[in-house]
């Protein structure tokens, strides 16, 4: 075990050098990237309220699941706070300030603060939702923690987070055409360009995981192996409304992104695709034999889960969240 860890933090002040290098590659400068009051009515403009009024009418138009998706997707962004806590506690994260992962750690929360921002003060002002259920489910969740399976292991939660940037590009991308097929064009906007921020975040983490691979193939490979067989959970997986227990509503929420087709089970399975294809799995040269083994797994994992997906029917309506008002 101990070696285990102390193979990890070697090879994460390995990757730290190139942490520091490549950084802003995948980050933008602060003075020029969006800020949340470049798509929100100016409360300084005598135009505000109509163009509160002008939100309001274009909001009216999305549909419940929409809204529904919407209320998830900005309270997960909203926990950062558990994101943040947690990134400081794998192993090989040095708490040394100077240092690659804790000034990525805070650039990239930094970016990703902004998201939940955007989205909460859009619901605020669309009129949709019942703003005090919504913020306590927050509050529950960031209070909740959560448990994805990783550990404190550097490779397992990168992995993870390679994984979950993706989807949630996918899910913005996807809440963004829709809010633009009910008539939002600010809605649709505004997810575009977070969905843009995940798609930057998504090549950060899916790089340092190439520089696991090069330099610890096998262990890099079983941590792939592994967290496909625990099954990616979301972040959000804890969520729950007023007088419900931990998790209950996280259910509900995914069957409406699964009926609107914002994130559904083929979307899992073409993210594995696109890390097997963007890691090499195929072709990763030096692997032991359970190495060896854990490839042949997620080789062959695609087809299975596919063939699962198909057999999946689209969950039907039935639930009223709390924190919608109609
Ligand atoms: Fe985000
Ligand atoms: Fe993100």
């Amino acid at each position: 075990m101990e070696f285990f860890v102390e193979k990890r933090r070697e090879v994460m002040g390995h990757i730290e050098k190139f942490m520091l290098e490549k950084m802003y590659d995948f980050l933008k400068p602060v003075d020029n990237i969006w800020q949340p009051s470049d798509f929100l009515p100016d409360s300084s403009r005598d135009s505000f309220f109509q163009e509160i009024k002008e939100l309001q009418e274009s909001a009216a138009g999305l549909s419940y699941d929409l809204i529904a998706v919407l209320v998830g997707d900005t309270i997960t962004e909203e926990a950062l706070p558990t994101y943040e806590s947690w990134l400081t506690m794998v192993d090989g994260v040095s708490k040394n300030e100077d240092g690659g992962w804790m000034k990525w750690t805070r650039h990239w929360t930094a970016e990703e603060n902004r998201h939940g921002d955007l989205l909460n003060k859009y619901l605020y002002l669309s009129g949709r939702v019942n703003m005090r259920m919504m913020e306590v489910s927050t509050q529950y969740l960031i209070a909740d923690g959560f448990d994805i399976g990783t550990g404190t292991d550097p490779y397992r939660n990168f992995i993870y987070t390679s994984f979950q940037e993706l989807a949630t590009n996918v899910s913005h991308r996807r809440v963004a055409s829709q809010a633009k097929k009910d008539g939002d064009t600010l809605l649709s906007k505004m997810c575009g360009v977070i969905a843009g921020d995940e798609a930057r975040h998504a090549k950060a983490y899916k790089y340092f995981i190439e520089k696991i691979f090069e330099v610890d193939p096998s262990e890099a490979m079983i941590a792939f192996e592994d967290m496909m067989r625990k099954k990616i959970v979301m972040p959000a997986h804890f969520l729950r409304e007023v007088g419900l227990k931990i998790g209950q509503t996280f259910g509900h929420f995914t069957d409406a992104a699964q009926r609107l087709g914002i994130y559904t089970a083929i979307d899992y399975v073409d993210i594995l695709k696109e890390l097997i294809e963007d890691w090499h799995i195929e072709s990763v040269p030096d692997l032991n034999e359970a190495g060896e083994k854990a490839r042949d797994y997620i080789m062959n994992l695609p087809t299975r889960l596919l063939r699962v997906a198909d057999r999946m029917k689209n969950p039907m309506l039935e639930y009223k969240f709390s924190w919608i008002n109609s």
